[in-house]
């Protein structure tokens, strides 16, 4: 039978009673209450939301996340738009937000191919710039931005998606340029601007055996140079139905058992069919029509299926808790999820733990009423 879906105040009362009976006075009927004994639970910022304009959606920030990470704002082709410019207001904000509400913040992400700034790889006339010439555009990119939120940043996704579903490097301009040495020295220069930031190495569909196999290697190749990685983060962007738990599951105890920590970074489960298995974002693909089949509502018995399959995966978390260090989402409430508009643009997905009316999804409920009682 489904759970009904209930109201900030409904689990207000529900936790008075709990209250009562258990006497955990100081807390409050939360998801991060809920599972704090396990692992950090975050979600990825917009700007109207470090803003305040979407206030319902801070309310829920406040309420149930106690880990915060930049969705957009510190991007390179955001926070670095040119050479000789940084624009650092929206990360700023973001920062302070999370500061304010005594939050886990993490930066995302220093060096990645996509949503990179087009000046970063190449000279004014498009080639190439040199491998000492890129060297120096990371090191002052890395340093700058680091250094500026230096005891402030909790963490930082240093490489994002630099490895391939078969283990190889992916062919960026980084690679390119520099060849594997690009991961390492990234990693370096992070750590010389903070050194008491955790740094992650943050990546898609590492539930694949190829996938995870190299980036076990990378990891073991930055240990052996002495580097400081703290985790890997899988970044969890799955589509109800595959992969299953049974192979996330996997990847999570193959990274502990070579003593790595992992991270779920940026979580959402979608509902709508695509062809992409992974996160590619230059992915896209035809037939919103066609492939948008919950426009308008989503039908009860869906609801409930997408429900039992996130629970399946938060269930997992519980039981890899020892070596899962946070769950975060990629957005706070289904509107504001980039599956409204990846791989096909203008459709509407569910892929999140609160639904378009701020409202927690009835397995997001379940875990509240579990844990707070
Ligand atoms: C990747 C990136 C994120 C985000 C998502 C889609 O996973 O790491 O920053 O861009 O794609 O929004």
């Amino acid at each position: 039978m489904r759970i009904k879906t209930i109201t900030t105040m409904a689990l207000a009362a529900t936790f008075c009673i709990a209250c009562n009976q258990n006497s955990k006075q100081n807390s409050e009927p939360s998801l991060k209450n809920a599972v704090s004994d396990a692992f950090l639970i975050g979600a990825a910022l917009n700007t109207n939301q470090v803003a305040g304009r979407d206030s319902q959606a801070v309310a829920v920030i406040e309420n149930h996340f106690n880990s915060i990470v930049a969705e957009d704002c510190m991007k390179s082709e955001t926070i670095h738009p040119k050479e000789d410019v940084y624009n650092f207001e929206s990360a700023d904000a973001f920062v302070a937000f999370g500061e304010e509400r005594g939050m886990n913040i993490i930066g995302h992400c220093l060096i990645w191919h996509s949503q990179l700034s087009p000046w970063f790889c190449v000279d004014e006339n498009g080639n190439n710039v040199s491998p000492d010439v890129l060297k120096q555009r990371m090191k002052d990119h890395i340093h700058t931005i680091v250094g500026r939120y230096k005891g402030r940043i909790h963490g930082w996704d240093v490489v994002n998606e630099g490895i391939l579903d078969d283990g190889s490097y992916r062919n960026s301009k980084f690679y390119e340029i520099l060849g594997e040495e690009y991961i390492p020295l990234a990693f370096q220069y992070a750590h010389e601007a903070d050194p008491d930031a955790e740094l992650y190495y943050n990546d898609y569909s590492m539930f694949l055996p190829g996938r995870r196999e190299g980036v076990i290697k990378l990891v073991s190749e930055l240990k052996e140079k002495g580097l400081r990685i703290d985790a890997v983060g899988m970044q969890g962007h799955y589509v109800m139905g595959g992969p299953t738990v049974e192979q996330v599951e996997e990847s999570v105890v193959k990274f502990n058992e070579v003593g790595t920590k992992v991270m779920f970074t940026e979580f959402d489960m979608a509902l709508l069919p695509r062809n992409a298995q992974g996160a590619e974002i230059s992915a896209r693909e035809d037939g919103r029509d066609a492939v948008n089949p919950y426009a308008n509502s989503l039908p009860e018995e869906v609801s409930e299926q997408w429900n039992n399959w996130m629970k399946s995966f938060f269930d997992m978390f519980m039981r890899q808790k020892d070596g899962i260090t946070r769950v975060t989402m990629w957005g706070v409430t289904d509107g504001d999820s980039w599956l409204n508009n990846w791989p096909i643009l203008g459709r509407t997905d569910y892929p999140l733990l609160f639904d378009r009316n701020y409202e927690p999804k009835p397995f997001v409920v379940e875990i509240i009423e579990r844990n707070n009682n």
